[in-house]
This record gives structure tokens, C-alpha cells and sequence, in this order.
């Protein structure tokens, strides 16, 4: 399918047998195998999320903590080159799978990804190696975003309207797959590597920045200051980071990947902006979902603050 063509969903299996809706634009298929093969290393810091937890929001406070909290650096360079995505498409500007596997040794990868736990890369589903910070956000306020961001984003399929859009994240019928399939998992395997897997949830980030950031650190065995701590807060806080423009995404406005007259990047950074979506009834039904989906899990949620 030509770059022009409006993208669509297909469900696609990979090599391990793993089965993943994906757009059949460019070589997805292809990457996401390359992926189970990347090698891993020791010092890897990787930042993974079901698609609109938080991603950016976390990957430049944990370069931040990582980095002295040299926001000057940070400012004047793009997240994307910062960071590598594992899953990075090739025409998407940026550091992909190519560029990680032949990374300088003497320097910490810095990776994205939303890739479920069972495509990350082989290596790394086997053995607890590096750092991997997951971030979670409440489904629904993690659905409302995911929605605008397939409205904006011209390489994901239309949306339409937001019951229909809703039904699918339910049902786990878009890109990256089940919201709960995919934060439970990492849910279960960070029990069980407490050294190597951290969990984060958007609304404590929200509720009290400073104390996850601390936590944080810790996590990554860095040592901050209370001053650095306050910096990396700031510097993070929305209404900074959404005028940064090395976070802020501007340059994919720039190239019309995104159309920001739609809706922007940085759109709220709320909690509860839900409320302003559902409907009663699709609420009602949402919860029953909700109740019935996660009714063994141990993970929970505030919905509003
Ligand atoms: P909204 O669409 O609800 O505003 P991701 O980085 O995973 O794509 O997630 C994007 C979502 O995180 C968007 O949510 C965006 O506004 C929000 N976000 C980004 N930076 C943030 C910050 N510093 N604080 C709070 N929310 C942030």
C-alpha cells in the first residue's frame, strides 16, 4: 500500500505466533519481527505504554532523571533523537531498529515502545535485562486521547465517531491491540522483576509528580537532589512541556503527519477529561466491561482526581 492510501487495520501474526491488529502500511509486519530478534543490553532504559498513557510525558522526565536534569540539553534537542522506538516505521523521521542495533556500547539506549510484552524483543521476554519503566493510564480517559490522536493523526485509520471508537478499544481492535491484554501483562511480569520492570500510572504522575519522580530515581539508581527533582518537575509539568517544541511533536505538524488544527499533541493532559465523551449509557456499558475485563486483576485506577 502507497504512503498516500488511507491506512487500515488488519490482524497480522508474527513469527513467534503472536497475533496483533496493525495498518497494512509500509513494512510493519516486517519491523515488528526484526524487533523479537534485537539483542538487549544491560544498561537498555526503555519507556513502554499502550499508545497515549503518558509515553512522552515519562520518556523525557525518566532522560531527565537519567541526565543530571540537564534541561538545557533537553530543549535543544528532539525527543525522537533522543530516543530510538523499537517499532519505528522507516519513513517516520527519528531513530528506529537499525540505528539502536548499532548503537555506540558506550552509550545508554534510550528506548519507546508500545509494543505489547509478547513482542518485545526475545531476549528480553526471556530475561530481566536493563531498565523498563511501563506506563498505565485509566482506559478512559487512555481511550478519549487514543481517539483524538487517530483524528489528528493521518497515518491511522479514521476514527469516526466515538461510540464506534469506543466498542473497538473494548473489543481490542486497534493498533497495538488490547488496552487490558496490554497493561496487564506488564502488570504480571514487573511483579516479578522489581530490579528491572517499573510501573507507573499516569494520575500519581498527575496527583504528585515529585514523589514518582523520587521513586523513580531510585528505581534507576540515580541520585537526585531535591533541587534537581524540583527542575525535572517543572520542566515536565503540561503547560511546559506542550510549548516545548523538542516534546511537543510541532515537527510532525511540520511534515503533515499530524494536523493540529484537529487536535494537538499536547491536547489536555488531564484526568477525568472522559466525562466530556461518554454518554451515560456508553458509560454504564464501559464499566460493566471494565468490571467483568479486569475482575482478576490486582491493578487499579482512579478515574477522576
Ligand atoms: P490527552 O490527549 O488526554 O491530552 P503519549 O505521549 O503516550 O502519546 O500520550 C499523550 C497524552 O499524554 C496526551 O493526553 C497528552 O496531552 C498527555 N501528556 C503529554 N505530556 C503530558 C504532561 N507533561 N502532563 C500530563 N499529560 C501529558
Amino acid at each position: 500500500m502507497g504512503e498516500s492510501a488511507v491506512p487500515v487495520l488488519r490482524e497480522e501474526t508474527m513469527s513467534n505466533g503472536f497475533t496483533i491488529p496493525i495498518t497494512g502500511a509500509e513494512k510493519t509486519r516486517e519491523v515488528l519481527n526484526e524487533v523479537l530478534k534485537m539483542r538487549t543490553r544491560h544498561d537498555d532504559v526503555i519507556v513502554a505504554t499502550y499508545p497515549k498513557a503518558g509515553t512522552t510525558w515519562l520518556q523525557e522526565t525518566v532522560w531527565l532523571i537519567c541526565n543530571n536534569a540537564d534541561t538545557t540539553f533537553a530543549k535543544k534537542t528532539l525527543l525522537g533523537d533522543r530516543y530510538g522506538w523499537m517499532e519505528k516505521s522507516p519513513s517516520l523521521p527519528g531513530i528506529g531498529l537499525e540505528e539502536l542495533n548499532t548503537w555506540p556500547r558506550e552509550q545508554t539506549r534510550f528506548i519507546k515502545t508500545h509494543l505489547p510484552f509478547q513482542l518485545l524483543p526475545n531476549e528480553l521476554q526471556n530475561e530481566a535485562v536493563g531498565k523498563l519503566i511501563y506506563v498505565a493510564r485509566n482506559p478512559k480517559d487512555n481511550c478519549v486521547s487514543f481517539y483524538h490522536f487517530h483524528r489528528m493523526n493521518k497515518r491511522l485509520p479514521d476514527p469516526g465517531p466515538f461510540g464506534g471508537f469506543l466498542g473497538r478499544f473494548t473489543q481490542g481492535n486497534l493498533i497495538f491491540g488490547s488496552w487490558f491484554e496490554h497493561v496487564d501483562k506488564y502488570w504480571q511480569m514487573s511483579r516479578n522483576r522489581e530490579r528491572s520492570m517499573y510501573f507507573v500510572l499516569y494520575e500519581n504522575m498527575k496527583k504528585n509528580s515529585k514523589n514518582e519522580i523520587r521513586k523513580l530515581a531510585n528505581f534507576l539508581e540515580k541520585d537526585l537532589s531535591d533541587s534537581q527533582i524540583d527542575i525535572i518537575a517543572n520542566h515536565c509539568a503540561f503547560d511546559n512541556m506542550k510549548d516545548n517544541d523538542s516534546v511537543n511533536y510541532s515537527s510532525l505538524v511540520a511534515n503533515g503527519v499530524f494536523d493540529a488544527s484537529i487536535s494537538k499533541f499536547m491536547r489536555k493532559g488531564q484526568v477525568g477529561d472522559w466525562k466530556n465523551h461518554f454518554t451515560v449509557s456508553q458509560n454504564e456499558e464501559f464499566d460493566d466491561w471494565y468490571r467483568k475485563t479486569t475482575a482478576d486483576s490486582t491493578l487499579a485506577f482512579d478515574f477522576v482526581l
